[in-house]
C-alpha cells in the first residue's frame, strides 16, 4: 500500500523498522504484541528517524494490530512532530478496518489536521492499487 501511495503521490517513502524482530510465528507475534500495548510500550526503531519538517502531509500505515497501530509505531510518533501538518491513515486488517489509528493521531496530534484514511484486508493488499487511487483522489491526489 505504501508504494502504491509512493507511486501516485510522489512523496518519499520511510520505513519503521523494529529493532528487535518480532517471533516468526503468528501467534507469538500476537502475544508479544498485546503485552508491549498492555505495557504501553515504546520499541526500539533500528533506523534514523527522519526529518519531518519538510513535509505538509504525512502517511502513516501499518498493519492493524490489536485494533491499533503496533506500539513501534507509537514510538515513530513520539519522535517526530507532526503538528500543522496533514496526517494520513492507512492500513492492512483482517477485520478491523483502520480499527483505533485515526483517534490515536488525533489524540497525540491535537494541532494536526487528520485526513480521511483508508485499510484492506492484508490478502486485498497486492491487489489494491486501483482502489488505493481512487482514495487519494477523493483526497486530491
Ligand atoms: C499481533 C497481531 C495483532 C493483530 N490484531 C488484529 C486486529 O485487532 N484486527 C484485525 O483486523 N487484524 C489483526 N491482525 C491481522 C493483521 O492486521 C494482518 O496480519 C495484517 O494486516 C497483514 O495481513 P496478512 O497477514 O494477510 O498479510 C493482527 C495481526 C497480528 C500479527
Amino acid at each position: 500500500m505504501a508504494d502504491f501511495i509512493q507511486t501516485k503521490t510522489k512523496g518519499d517513502e520511510y520505513e519503521i523498522v523494529p529493532a528487535k524482530e518480532y517471533p516468526k510465528s503468528y501467534k507469538k507475534t500476537t502475544e508479544v504484541a498485546q503485552k508491549e500495548q498492555e505495557d504501553n510500550a515504546r520499541p526500539k526503531i533500528k533506523n534514523k528517524l527522519p526529518d519531518v519538517s519538510k513535509y505538509d502531509t504525512i502517511f502513516i500505515g501499518s498493519p492493524i494490530w490489536w485494533s491499533e497501530y503496533p506500539m513501534v509505531v507509537r514510538t515513530f510518533l513520539d519522535g517526530v512532530n507532526l503538528n500543522n501538518k496533514n496526517v494520513v491513515p492507512f492500513t492492512t486488517h483482517e477485520g478491523s478496518g483502520l480499527g483505533n489509528t485515526t483517534e490515536t493521531l488525533k489524540k497525540q496530534y491535537t494541532r494536526a489536521k487528520v485526513l480521511k484514511g483508508f485499510s484492506v484486508s492484508g490478502s486485498d493488499a497486492a491487489d489494491a492499487r486501483s482502489d488505493v487511487n481512487s482514495w487519494l483522489n477523493g483526497l486530491g491526489y
